[in-house]
Order: structure tokens, then sequence, then C-alpha cells
């Protein structure tokens, strides 16, 4: 196959969806982790907690979708780096699962209900523990999170190496 022929096989529409809004629901709740570390505010507390329960609601979903979607055909590429974009893959849809419910259960090990946006409450459904909440914490802020920003530069440095470097048209996939 001539490189500059292939015409691009783009993921579904609803894959596509899930996709951008799943990193710009990330980013929103890390933004809101930033200002409330500027500024310790209650609000924006609440509101990365309830952002961050999105993550996992639309993850969710979003896993659902993917079990019931085709996957366009790989763009060709060395086989390891198919292997390890999977890898990737994978690692991303684990881990914005993984982090909301640590971010929860260090919530409610704490004693404190998370409201979601003035909708409705997750009430505490265990016996609050100090140990356990910090446990959940660290879980949350010193593993998952420096996972998180590794595979997440790695994932955007791959597309940003395809776009320009290897000038596939691969970005415009999804
Ligand atoms: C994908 C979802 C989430 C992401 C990416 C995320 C990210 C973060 C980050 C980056 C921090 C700061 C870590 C640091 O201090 O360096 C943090 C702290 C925190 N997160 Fe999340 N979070 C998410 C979901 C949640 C959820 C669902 C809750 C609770 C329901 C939550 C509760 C907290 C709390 C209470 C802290 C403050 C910890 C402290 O100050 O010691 N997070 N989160
Ligand atoms: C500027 C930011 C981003 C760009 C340019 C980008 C680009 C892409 C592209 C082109 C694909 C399709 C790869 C293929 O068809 O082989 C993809 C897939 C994927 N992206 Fe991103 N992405 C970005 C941000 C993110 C973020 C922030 C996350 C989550 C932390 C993420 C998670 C995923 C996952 C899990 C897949 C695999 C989809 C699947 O196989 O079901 N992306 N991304």
């Amino acid at each position: 196959m001539n490189k500059g022929n292939v015409s691009v096989q783009k993921w579904p529409a609803s894959s596509r969806v899930f996709h951008w809004i799943s990193a710009l629901l990330l980013l929103v709740t890390w933004l809101l982790m930033l200002m409330y570390s500027y500024d310790e505010s209650k609000v924006y507390l609440g509101l990365h907690k309830a952002f961050g329960i999105s993550v996992l609601f639309w993850m969710i979903a979003r896993v659902i979708n993917r079990v019931f979607v085709k996957a366009p055909p790989s763009v060709p590429m060395p086989k390891w780096q198919t292997i390890i974009a999977h890898l990737t893959h994978f690692a991303l849809y684990a881990l914005l699962i993984a982090m909301p419910i640590a971010g929860l259960l260090m919530s409610v090990y704490g004693g404190r209900p998370v409201d979601m946006f003035g909708l409705f409450q997750i009430p505490v459904f265990v016996t609050p523990d100090r140990g356990m909440a910090r446990f959940y914490n660290d879980v949350h802020t010193e593993i998952i999170w420096p996972m998180i920003i590794a595979f997440t530069v790695a994932h955007i440095g791959a597309a940003l190496y395809h776009q320009f470097i290897k000038k596939d048209n691969l970005m415009k996939r999804m």
C-alpha cells in the first residue's frame, strides 16, 4: 500500500465522542484540583469529586460501547508498536476507572458523602476508617495519578509522532 493513498478509516462516531469527552472530563477534573491547590475552596474540591465521578460513569459507558463497536483496522506499523499501543490504551481505560474509585473510597472512608452537582449524593456506604481513607488517598495521589500522567504523555507523544513525523493521518481516525 502506498502511504499517500490510504483513505483514513475512522473510529465510529460514538467512539470518537467517548474519546474526546473523556479527555475533556479528565482535563476539567485535573484543572479543578489545580485550582484547589492554589485556593483551598471547598467549591473546587466538591466539583473535582463530581467531575471525577462523572469520569467513572462516562468510562463505564465507554467500555460498554467499546464492546459493541468494531475497531477500524490498525494502521500499518511494526508489530511491537501495535502491541505497545494496545497496552497503553488498555492501561488508560483501567486507570481512568481505578482513579475515581480510589477517590470515592478516600471520601467515604473519610466519612464524607459525595455531592453530584446538587443532583444527588453518593452516601457513605462503608464504616469510616481513617487508615483506609489515608490508604486510598495515597493510591489516588501517589500511585494512580503518576501512572495516568505517564501513559497520557506517552499516548499524546505517540499521536504527535504519527502526525508530524510519520505523517500517516492516524490522528484523523479519532
Ligand atoms: C479521573 C478522576 C480523577 C482524577 C484524574 C483525579 C485527580 C486528582 C489529583 C491530580 C489530585 C491531587 C494529587 C496531589 O496532591 O498531587 C487529587 C486529589 C484529590 N482527589 Fe481526585 N481525581 C479524580 C477523581 C476523584 C474523585 C471521584 C474523588 C472523590 C469522590 C476525588 C477526591 C480527591 C480528594 C479528596 C483529593 C485531595 C487529596 C488531598 O488533598 O490529600 N478525586 N485528585
Ligand atoms: C491531545 C490529546 C489526544 C490525542 C491527539 C489522542 C489521539 C488518539 C488517537 C489518534 C487514537 C486512535 C488510535 C488508533 O486508531 O490506533 C486514540 C485512542 C485512544 N485514546 Fe487518545 N488522544 C488524546 C488524549 C487522550 C486522553 C487524555 C486519553 C485518556 C487518558 C486517551 C485515551 C485513549 C484510549 C483509551 C484510546 C484507545 C481507544 C480504543 O482502542 O478503544 N486519549 N487517541
